[in-house]
């Protein structure tokens, strides 16, 4: 008995086409529902955790447009608790380094972050002993969190809590491939003193776009003055001496004080160089007319 006693070999190429068909929908199937189907379902999730990064105006993610945050004071410490190195502040350490600081430090504190070559000074090789400003000291290093240092790209932290700051400072150190070297008593009681007294302050945060907005509104331009038709005569541009004057009070004093002002910052202030000519009856004139022009705005 032959399979061909039972359906055609035409039968049996269709049947065997039929079966490849359905199993490679199945196949499919299969592939959409365990890879593109949970994508899908999380596709509009917002992202979790506390630093969303957050789009600029240009689209791109921008490190300067961090959500607002409000300043707080922070609650006291205990001094020792924060002073002497734990594996939890350690720890607590270590995951602020590494979203702060190993972009420029590396991971390992080695100097060797991917930010690193461009900078001129290089970042500190943390596990080295050598060129050390404020030093590897609890408070040299807590002081270099909290200034910054001048003409380099090691940025002021003081925006972090002091506790935050001390759990870097701890992390630092730990780093260190060399004997670390001893506070001397004033430096570490004044930095006991600082927990002591406050967990530190924690400014208010904003981002930058934010406060080019505040700098716009607080900037209004001054309306152009009114001036009589002899006025008129002197000032070359009353749009500029109107700025000039609303942004400074000196030539408020007297006639003499306007005068000398007005010749020291002409022409950009509107007055022409010529005003140096003026007679102090002139200048009395103008002064009363622009101290009754300006307060009445
Ligand atoms: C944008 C790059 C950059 C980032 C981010 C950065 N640093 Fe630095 N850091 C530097 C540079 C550059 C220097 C060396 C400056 C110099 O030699 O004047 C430096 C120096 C240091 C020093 C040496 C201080 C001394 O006494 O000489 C310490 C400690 C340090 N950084 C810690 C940190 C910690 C902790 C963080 C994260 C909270 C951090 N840095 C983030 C660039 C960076």
């Amino acid at each position: 008995m032959k399979i061909s006693d039972y359906a055609s070999s035409e039968e049996l190429k269709r049947l065997l086409q039929a079966f490849i068909t359905v199993v490679g929908a199945i196949a499919l199937s299969a592939v959409f529902l365990f890879t593109v189907v949970p994508g899908l379902r999380s596709a509009n999730k917002p992202a979790a955790g506390p630093d969303i990064p957050t789009q600029g105006a240009t689209g791109w993610l921008d490190p300067l447009e961090y959500p607002a945050s409000q300043g707080y004071q922070a609650a006291p410490v205990d001094p020792k608790t924060v002073l002497t190195p734990t594996p939890e502040l350690r720890d607590q350490g270590r995951a602020l380094f590494e979203r702060q600081c190993a972009s420029c430090h590396g991971a390992a504190g080695k100097g060797d972050g991917p930010a690193a070559g461009s900078l001129n000074p290089l970042p500190r090789n943390l596990t080295s002993s050598e060129n050390w400003k404020n030093g590897p000291t609890l408070s040299g290093i807590f002081k270099t969190l909290a200034t910054g240092l001048a003409g380099s790209a090691m940025a002021s932290f003081d925006h972090l809590p002091a506790k935050d700051r001390m759990a870097l400072v701890h992390l630092v150190r730990s780093f260190a491939s060399f004997p670390l070297p001893k506070d001397d008593p004033t430096s570490l009681q004044s930095l006991a003193k600082l927990f002591a007294a406050s967990g530190g302050k924690v400014p208010n945060k904003i981002p930058v776009s934010r406060g080019l907005e505040f700098l716009e509104k607080e900037y209004k331009e001054p309306a152009p003055l009114k001036l009589s038709d002899s006025s008129r005569k002197i000032i070359l541009d009353p749009q500029r001496a109107g700025r000039w004057l609303s942004g400074s009070t000196d030539w408020r004093k007297s006639p003499s004080a306007l005068a000398s002002a007005a010749t020291a910052n002409a022409p950009g202030n509107g007055f022409p160089p010529s005003a140096a000519t003026l007679s102090p009856s002139a200048w009395a004139a103008l002064h009363a007319e622009l101290l009754r022009s300006q307060t009445s705005r």
